[in-house]
């Protein structure tokens, strides 16, 4: 039984690095314009309420995204992420919603584009269908995101990208994902493809980067980059970082994000200890870029 809910993690230092890196990679999407498809295979509840229980339970949010959702002087891609946050609140009210990956991407969808969620808690799957009532561009499933990815085949429509956004709850996640990516890439190599992993203590990300290296060794033309966003060492225990792997960034992708990392790097930093959370591109010779 799946108990992880976003809802205790929406908008927090982690999700703002993430959702930077998403709204980064959909503008390239819409810098053409031929259609394209996002497949977004651990969806979530698609909006967050800030003032509801799990969101003021953790007040993760006040490490995130309470900290710039008003700057104007963000460098693109934060800008267009920060325009999706505005969007969902009121101009002259308080921070009171939070946009979702789902979200990200309806906002960058145009008529002939397509959304394709898939999310199996069946409080989020509620919220996520509800929410993409009515819009014929989306489509919304409730499947074992491992078994979906597995099975991906070349969409109809020849661009796009594949978010893949697990809770790691089940800790066997850290390998079956990897795989499930690497067959996903093989069905469709042109796909662009991003994939969050949390850094703990324990530090599986490692092993699943190294299993990533190994399943998409030898396959030509992939091309991987990794960034990774960290507050400063504490003796607190959960997570120490977080980080996105990115398979086929579009070109100039890696600049772009290595300009907004610097940008958030100067401007978030942790209410409890006033400490700079530093976000950085990162170097992980073994992947094998
Ligand atoms: C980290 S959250 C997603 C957050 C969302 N992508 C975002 O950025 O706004 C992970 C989601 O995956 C769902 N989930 C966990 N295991 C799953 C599985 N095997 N298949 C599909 N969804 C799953 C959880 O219920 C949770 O809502």
């Amino acid at each position: 039984m799946l108990s992880y809910r976003h809802g205790f993690h929406a908008g927090g230092w982690a999700d703002v690095h993430k959702h930077v890196a998403v709204a980064l990679l959909l503008a390239h999407l819409r810098q053409k314009s031929t259609p394209f498809v996002v497949l977004d295979a651990f969806a979530g509840d698609a909006v967050y309420d800030l003032t509801g229980p799990e969101a003021v339970k953790t007040r993760e949010f006040e490490t995130g995204i309470a900290q710039i959702w008003q700057t104007t002087d963000a460098p693109a891609g934060v800008a267009d992420y920060l325009s999706a946050v505005r969007a969902c609140n009121s101009a002259a009210g308080p921070l009171v919603a939070y946009p979702g990956s789902p979200a990200l991407a309806r906002a960058a969808l145009r008529d002939e584009d397509r959304l394709i969620l898939n999310e199996l808690h069946p409080t989020a799957h509620r919220a996520l269908a509800a929410w993409a009532e009515r819009d014929s561009r989306i489509a919304v499933h409730k499947r074992d995101a491992v078994e979906l990815l597995g099975a991906v085949v070349t969409p109809q429509l020849r661009r796009g990208l594949v978010l893949v956004d697990p809770a790691y709850e089940v800790k066997t996640e850290y390998e079956t994902v990897p795989d499930a990516l690497a067959r996903a890439v093989k069905s469709w190599p042109q796909g662009i493809y991003a994939l969050w992993y949390p850094v703990l203590a324990e530090a599986r990300h490692r092993g699943l980067l190294a299993s990533l290296h190994r399943v998409l060794a030898g396959m030509e033309r992939v091309e991987v980059m990794v960034t990774e966003i960290a507050p400063p060492p504490t003796t607190q225990r959960g997570m120490r970082g977080a980080g996105l792997v990115i398979i086929n960034q579009p070109w100039r992708f890696h600049d772009e994000m290595s300009v907004a990392g610097d940008w958030l790097t100067g401007r978030l930093w942790q209410p409890q200890n006033g400490r700079h959370i530093a976000c950085a591109l990162a170097d992980y010779p073994d992947l094998g870029a």
